[in-house]
């Protein structure tokens, strides 16, 4: 059974964007667990922008299935990590002032820098998966390095524009599934997976974990909408006494 792994940082992007304490992104990982999330992943910008280091420190409390914390290869974010103690740590490359996470990691280019930061956080004990472009060197490297898991970005497979595209996007992922299996690595995959183009991706044997947050959250704001107006609706009435 493949696991899934929810995305909870943007349940905290609408709470940055009124500067309010609600929504409340450790509560919402609190009702994906009840949901049947087999985890919990949250990423801690440099910028920020969403997730801040309270929602972390609350969520290693909180959480009691599985916490994963997204984040920069620096030797800030290692600091934090190492304080926070997720169970795993997956390395993302990082862009100021991008709008989402753009690329996976290219390893014949990154795997030096990316080295001496997988052991640190290897060595306290804390699992490490990189997001990497799926491509068959991407996978041999993470192996070589030592990682425990690698992240396929399926990012170009989401927003291939014909369905040409989108199998040959296809193939990439499953083949660097394949083989990451065969090296002994975890697969995880994600970015960009909605409620339809996650079906293909989830008939591939290897892939053992789902990443997904932004179509999550969106749809739970469309099918929490009649409830929460008809909340807002009753304590108007009842506080109006018409
Ligand atoms: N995996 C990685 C490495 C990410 O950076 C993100 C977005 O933070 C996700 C998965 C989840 O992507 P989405 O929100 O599009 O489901």
């Amino acid at each position: 059974m493949s696991r899934l792994s929810v995305n909870i940082d943007h349940i905290a992007t609408l709470r940055q964007l009124r500067g309010t304490k609600y929504p409340d992104p450790v509560l919402a990982a609190y009702i994906a667990e009840l949901g049947g999330a087999d985890g919990i992943t949250t990423h801690l910008r440099q910028d920020r922008r969403h997730i801040q280091d309270r929602d972390l420190f609350l969520l290693r409390q909180t959480v009691s299935t599985h916490l994963t914390l997204e984040m920069a290869p620096t030797e800030g974010m290692v600091q934090i990590a190492l304080k926070a103690m997720p169970d795993m740590v997956t390395l993302v490359p990082e862009r100021g002032g991008e709008n989402t996470t753009e690329r996976g990691f290219n390893l014949e280019q990154e795997s030096n820098e990316l080295e001496p930061i997988l052991s640190k956080l290897q060595d306290s004990e804390i699992e490490v998966s990189l997001f990497i472009d799926p491509t068959e060197t991407n996978v041999r490297i993470a192996a070589e390095i030592g990682s425990d898991f690698v992240e396929l970005n399926t990012t170009f497979y989401s927003d291939a524009e014909d369905f040409e595209k989108e199998l040959t996007e296809l193939d990439k992922i499953e083949k660097s599934a394949t083989l990451a299996t065969k090296q002994k690595l975890g697969v995880a995959v994600g970015h960009a997976l909605d409620y339809q183009n996650v079906t293909n991706i989830a008939a591939i044997e290897s892939v053992e974990e789902f990443s997904i947050g932004h179509s999550i959250i969106c749809r739970a704001a469309l099918v929490g909408m009649e409830r929460a107006v008809r909340e807002m609706n009753e304590i108007i009435q009842k506080s109006s006494q018409k």
